[in-house]
């Protein structure tokens, strides 16, 4: 059974996930607004892995026998000062989202909970990746100056990003 504090740590990574979901969701919709599809789609896709890992933290805590516990997500922000900032933000956020799964780790190790420190591996090695695309964009965006021609071929390539669902395929 798993222990209180490794619990409570799950839960919250949950809604922290779920929260992730809904940002993208509605920086999604602020690129559509700004006349980016490509962009808007990206976010999308974004908004969708994140709902992959809260339903893969969901799963693991039915799995090991724990209580879900959902909690309340708080209003989005939906106004952003253009490209730049959107992915400033979305760095900012993923780097606060690796600090969350560094501190389950430790809670894990703390509660030598073996199984969970397993788990856990797969988030561990999703952050490098995540932070690594999010950086490669905004170095990007940078070199273009988040405008004109750059931005129009830019948001071409964001358009072809396709969903996978990368939790089912590296178990
Ligand atoms: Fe679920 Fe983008 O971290």
């Amino acid at each position: 059974m798993i222990k209180e504090k490794m619990l409570n740590a799950l839960n919250e990574q949950i809604n922290a996930e779920q929260y992730s979901s809904l940002l993208y969701l509605s920086m999604s919709a602020y690129f559509s607004n700004a006349g980016l599809p490509g962009f808007a789609n990206w976010m999308y896709i974004q908004f969708q892995e994140e709902m992959t890992h809260a339903n893969k933290f969901f799963k693991y805590v039915i799995e090991r026998g724990g209580k879900v516990t959902l909690k309340t997500i708080e209003q989005m922000p939906v106004d952003f000062d253009g490209v730049i900032d959107v992915f400033e933000k979305t760095k900012a956020h993923e780097q606060l989202v690796t600090g969350l799964i560094n501190n389950l780790v430790d809670v894990a190790i703390e509660e030598r909970d073996h199984a969970c420190q397993s788990f856990l591996k797969w988030f561990v090695d999703e952050q490098v990746e995540e932070e690594a695309n999010v950086q490669e964009i905004l170095d990007t965006l940078k070199l273009i100056n988040g405008q004109g021609n750059g931005i129009f071929m830019l948001d071409r390539e964001m358009r072809t990003r396709v969903f996978v669902d990368s939790t089912q395929t590296a178990e």
